[in-house]
């Protein structure tokens, strides 16, 4: 088997870099897409359904694609810091990949409300890690603030680069199912992935890679969904911190790419967010953190829709690990605590 290269290298020719750009890359992209038959037989019809799962990215989600894009352009442009708001895991590949490339990373993150294993990231990797007393919106805000008014990249879904890089999800459907899917199931939170996936999948579509292109379905959860009900939220509210945004910067792309794609946004709550992370757990040993799971659900939710003979993916942006509280304190497991350690005691336990 060849040495997979990095999404930069893999895709050159498909994305804005150039000989003299540094490609700062961890080996990004080329995560598996795996065939979830339990959640296809809750639809039925001869329904297929696969999961892309991002989480096996290099920092375990998707925005390390976006992330090798927008420190290799930056490091081109001879910047030496660049700034993020996060609700985690965009800190995490920020800092990672900044600190490849020899540059300081700043991330703002909402004070209480990153988990657990996206903060430890974002320490390990050597970022400077700056907790707000306020949610992702406003540190987002105040990011944008920051480098209009300092020599500091900004590297959130604004910059553009991010959104190059993330479009490479897309091609890598395409070359794996040979066509688009029919569905393309995504949870958003600032909406910056369902708009690179619209951009990858037309690109390739109009190169003629793909006779299709998909229905973009996106989903939010309920207490934070700006996007289904056309609205801001000023304190949103779900167990998938991730997504837990209530102003989105992509709103207008992300709407546009629902119309042009006969596509829906829809929202989960979390009891159905959580029922399809445990799902996903539990009978398909695929194990990823709740706003990735949101795109089961919103699946699972609009299964009367999905035609016959549908193929669906849905995007696992995150990994499971990411979020170990969630996982601890939901799940459905026998777990055993206190035991006398004795073979009797263990038997008996077992059912022997
Ligand atoms: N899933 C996960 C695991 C995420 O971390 C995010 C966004 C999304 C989905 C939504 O993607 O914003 O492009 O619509 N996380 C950002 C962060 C906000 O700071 O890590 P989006």
């Amino acid at each position: 088997m060849q040495d997979w290269p990095g999404l930069i290298e893999a895709y050159r020719t498909w994305l804005p870099v150039s000989d003299s750009t540094p490609v700062v890359t961890l080996r990004e992209g080329a995560t598996p897409l795996i065939p979830v038959p339990s959640i296809a037989e809750r639809i039925g019809k001869g329904v297929k359904v696969y999961v892309k799962y991002d989480g096996l990215n290099p920092t375990g989600s998707f925005k390390d694609r976006g992330m090798t894009m927008a420190i290799s352009k930056a490091k081109e442009a001879g910047c030496e810091a660049v700034i993020c708001a996060s609700t985690g895991n965009t800190s995490a590949a920020a800092a990672a990949y900044a600190r490849r490339a020899g540059m300081r990373a700043f991330v703002l993150i909402p004070d209480g409300y990153v988990a657990q294993g996206k903060l430890a990231q974002a320490l390990v990797y050597g970022a400077e890690v700056l907790a707000i007393r306020g949610n992702f919106d406003r540190a987002l805000d105040i990011v944008r603030e920051v480098s209009d008014q300092y020599p500091v990249t900004l590297v959130n879904s604004v910059n553009p680069y991010r959104l190059q890089g993330q479009k490479t999800a897309a091609f890598e459907l395409i070359d794996a199912l040979g066509d688009a899917p029919d569905w393309l199931c995504i949870p958003m939170g600032n909406a910056g992935n369902i708009t690179a996936y619209w951009m990858g999948f037309q690109e390739y579509h109009q190169a003629g890679r793909s006779r299709t292109l998909p229905r973009m379905m996106g989903f939010q959860a309920s207490g934070s969904a700006p996007l289904v009900n056309e609205t801001t939220v000023t304190d949103p509210e779900t167990i998938a911190t991730a997504i837990r945004i209530g102003n989105p910067v992509n709103r207008e792309k992300a709407i546009a790419a629902r119309a042009a794609s006969n596509g829906a946004f829809l929202d989960v709550t979390d009891a159905e967010i959580i029922q399809a992370y445990k799902l996903l757990g539990g009978e398909e040993g695929v194990f990823c953190e709740p706003a990735s799971a949101a795109s089961v659900a919103g699946l699972l939710k609009r299964k009367d829709e999905v035609p016959a003979g549908a193929t669906v993916v849905c995007v696992l942006t995150g990994n499971g690990l990411k979020d170990p509280d969630c996982a601890i304190n939901n799940n459905d497991a026998a777990f055993h605590t206190d035991l006398n350690p004795d073979l009797g005691t263990v038997a008996k336990v077992m059912g022997f």
